[in-house]
């Protein structure tokens, strides 16, 4: 069964715009875990423009589902994250003019960083995972790390225009998961999933959890948090069961 998590930082993108108390995303997160949801995302970024430290730590104490910390490998967060323990750190590269997550981490150009950066964890009993396009070689470098998943960065995907784009895009991304499937690492996905484009993606087999933000937010402002996960819950779960019908019936054919 796929698992969604839900990222939950643009409720405190709307709180800070006016600087208050509300919305407050620790309520969101609840209500994501009421609904569902697996798991609750959050990216504390060192510009704290979405959540804070406090948000993180009352997060922590709320929810009892899992809990994933998006990060940059930057000392200051690694200091807060080794203190709160969440389940999960995805680590992400990070730049202060981005909008959001442009692309994945570059794991090849600092493997030894990134393998000290997983066993400070793993010291701590803190499952990591490395948000990475899908390429062969981040991969295998990632595997060098001993990190124990990968998320796969959609945000390709989500960008394709034409169905020969998409059709190579989903190829890329069905050969990067069968890799690191092979490989017995843990495989996500995420970044730009929404409501039309997530169904092909919980088509692709071994895909173990997905990471998705702000389609699930936008559309909680018209129906409330807990429908609009469970409106993506039930995307995920149709395209498992029809993905399984299928496959059963090829083997059937065999
Ligand atoms: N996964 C990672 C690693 C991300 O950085 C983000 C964006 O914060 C997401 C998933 C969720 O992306 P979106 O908000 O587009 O669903």
């Amino acid at each position: 069964m796929i698992e969604l998590n839900v990222n939950i930082d643009h409720v405190a993108t709307i709180r800070n715009a006016r600087g208050g108390k509300e919305p407050d995303p620790v309520t969101a997160a609840l209500k994501a875990e009421l609904a569902g949801a697996n798991g609750i995302v959050c990216h504390l970024r060192e510009d704290r423009r979405h959540i804070n430290d406090r948000d993180l730590r009352l997060i922590k104490e709320t929810i009892s589902v899992k809990l994933d910390l998006e990060m940059a490998a930057n000392e200051e967060i690694i200091k807060i994250a080794l203190e709160t323990k969440p389940t999960m750190v995805t680590i992400v590269p990070e730049k202060r003019q981005e909008l959001t997550t442009e692309g994945g981490l570059n794991v090849v150009a600092d493997i030894a960083k990134y393998k000290d950066l997983v066993s400070i964890f793993h010291d701590k009993d803190i499952f990591v995972s490395f948000f990475i396009e899908p390429e062969r070689e981040q991969i295998e470098a990632t595997l060098t790390t001993n990190a124990d998943m990968v998320e796969f960065h959609t945000g390709v995907y989500a960008n394709c225009k034409t169905k020969k784009e998409l059709k190579d895009e989903i190829k890329r991304l069905s050969t990067a998961i069968d890799f690191a499937q092979k490989n017995a690492l843990k495989i996500a996905a995420g970044h730009g999933l929404n409501y039309q484009n997530t169904y092909a993606i919980a088509q692709l087999p071994n895909i173990n959890e997905l990471s998705i933000g702000h389609s699930i937010i936008s559309r909680a402002i018209f129906v409330g948090i807990e429908q609009a996960v469970k409106d993506m819950l039930k995307i995920i779960r149709e395209a498992e069961l029809i993905s399984n019908i299928q496959n059963l019936r090829k083997e059937v054919k065999h």
